[in-house]
């Protein structure tokens, strides 16, 4: 029926959950899904057939429909058929990255680890594409850096990202180091350009105030993560 992508497979997949579901699709008679290509599939079942709440509010403001709109950084990033953006480019999402970051007053100084243990575990986020999660502003969203990094015995985490296990004993509390850390959980493009490491500060995800506990977290001796 499709052409054996992943994408293909990936859809065909999504669509039989939807139906098995039982979400009712109004025109899905009308429609003729085995003359689609998978992309057209794609956009049929997330764009059209009422599949989501494209039009719903979500919690940071503005709709779902406007989310999917890839921004600047996404788009030089995305390399049509995959592979690696071209030198320049990287170099372009790199300086733009830099110019994003906005510093704390006073100076970078490290938070409570306490607070900074519960966000780099909380992976609650601005949620899209569900149609009974609470978008309210009641519950902010967390760091979820468990996801992609191991961090210390008590906790697991994925392998996405490199292992930040004793991370603070390894690197220090310099200066250069606080900023570099910083940097890296506010924009990981400016040093990391097209990296999968999402931007905490740069989006808004995270407060000043929170990537300072997350931090602590890291890299304070006291914390579990340097034990
Ligand atoms: C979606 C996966 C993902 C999430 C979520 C994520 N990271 Fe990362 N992180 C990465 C990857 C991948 C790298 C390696 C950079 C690269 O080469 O792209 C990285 C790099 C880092 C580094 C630099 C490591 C070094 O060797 O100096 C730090 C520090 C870091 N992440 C901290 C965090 C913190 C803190 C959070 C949560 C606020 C977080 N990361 C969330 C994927 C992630």
């Amino acid at each position: 029926m499709f052409k054996k992508t992943s994408l293909a497979a990936g859809v065909a997949a999504f669509a039989a959950i939807l139906f098995a579901g039982g979400y009712a699709i109004a025109d899905a008679q009308k429609v003729d899904f085995t003359a689609m290509s998978a992309e057209e599939l794609a956009e049929y079942i997330i764009l059209e057939s009422g599949g989501f709440h494209l039009d719903a509010a979500v919690q940071e403001g503005g709709t779902m429909r406007a989310r999917m709109e890839q921004d600047d950084l996404q788009k030089a990033c995305s390399v049509v058929g995959g592979g690696k953006p071209d030198a320049a480019t990287l170099e372009a999402v790199r300086a733009a990255a830099a110019a994003s970051i906005t510093y704390p007053e006073g100076g970078i100084k490290l938070g409570d680890w306490q607070k900074g243990r519960e966000l780099s575990w909380s992976g609650f986020g601005y949620r899209v594409g569900h149609r009974n999660d609470d978008h309210s502003a009641s519950r902010q969203p967390g760091g979820n850096c468990a996801n992609c990094h191991q961090k210390v015995s008590d906790r697991d985490g994925g392998t996405l990202g490199p292992d930040l296990t004793g991370y603070g004993k390894m690197r220090g509390t310099s200066d250069a180091m606080l900023k570099y850390v910083y940097d890296v959980i506010y924009n990981a493009h400016a040093y990391f350009p097209c990296t999968q490491m999402p931007r905490m500060g740069a989006k808004g995800v995270l407060t000043q105030e929170q990537i300072a506990d997350i931090m602590a977290w890291l890299l304070d001796p006291e914390s579990p993560v340097n034990k």
